[in-house]
């Protein structure tokens, strides 16, 4: 079966498109509001805290689970990115489709910019502004291996634990997290106890900070 004919498009409470997994039962993003969760979680807790902390050139951030791309697509148009040299890991198992994503209603500006995220090739480092370039890397985080960087942002935006166990494991959180620059910042919208339990035996210091609309918390950590 083809993820075309596993995912189904939805609106979520903020006006956003998002995808429901008809396998899964799970959405890729908030029914509360795709945009509102991507933009909170990952670019004002993660990327817009990050940035408020480090003045250095040079960000490597990595995206477990690239999806839609909407957040890749908010990090690439925020303008104090584009004065930085970044480079950017996104990893996907299952690409969309031209016929899913074209239909999704994020970038009503910046529309050329999503499509090229979306229609560059994989597997290989591609210019998609001026200033950055990105790795989609297609495969499983627990397969692939990760290209030879130090990140300084992880956004760990797979499915949830209920649903996708094997995303949560130690091994797979040791996996991405071994990689994290000390001072790094891994950013989800999950709380679980177990997580943060893990992060810390992986030498993060863990902050649980408010959720998104519709959710109590989520974790931000960091690399010590
Ligand atoms: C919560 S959704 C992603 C949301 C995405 N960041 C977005 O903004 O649309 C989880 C994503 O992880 C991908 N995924 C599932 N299993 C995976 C695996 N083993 N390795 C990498 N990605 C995986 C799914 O296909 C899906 O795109």
């Amino acid at each position: 079966m083809s993820v075309a004919d596993k995912v189904k498009i939805i609106t979520t409470a903020d006006g956003s498109h998002s995808l429901l997994n008809e396998t899964l039962h799970e959405t890729y993003h908030s029914r509360h509001g795709a945009m509102q969760e991507s933009e909170y979680v990952f670019i004002e807790q993660g990327l817009r805290y990050w940035l408020s902390h480090n003045n250095q050139h040079i960000l490597n951030i990595l995206e477990v689970g690239l999806g839609t791309a909407l957040n890749a697509w908010l990090t690439f148009r925020l303008p104090e990115v584009q004065t930085r040299k970044v480079n950017y890991v996104a990893v996907e198992k299952f690409p969309l489709p031209p016929p899913v994503w074209q239909q999704l209603n994020y970038a009503a500006t910046d529309r050329e910019l999503f499509e090229r995220i979306h229609a560059l090739s994989w597997n290989e480092w591609q210019p998609v502004t001026a200033q950055a370039t990105l790795f989609k890397s297609e495969g499983a985080l627990q397969e692939l291996d990760l290209p030879p960087l130090e990140f300084n942002l992880i956004y760990f935006d797979a499915f949830a634990p209920n649903k996708q166990p094997e995303m949560w494991t130690h091994d797979v959180l040791r996996k991405v997290v071994v990689k994290l620059q000390p001072g790094g910042v891994f950013v989800t919208y999950c709380a679980k106890g177990q997580l943060k339990r893990d992060l810390k035996a992986l030498g993060l210091e863990v902050q649980s900070l408010p959720g998104p609309p519709g959710k109590r918390e989520m974790i931000r950590a960091i690399k010590l």
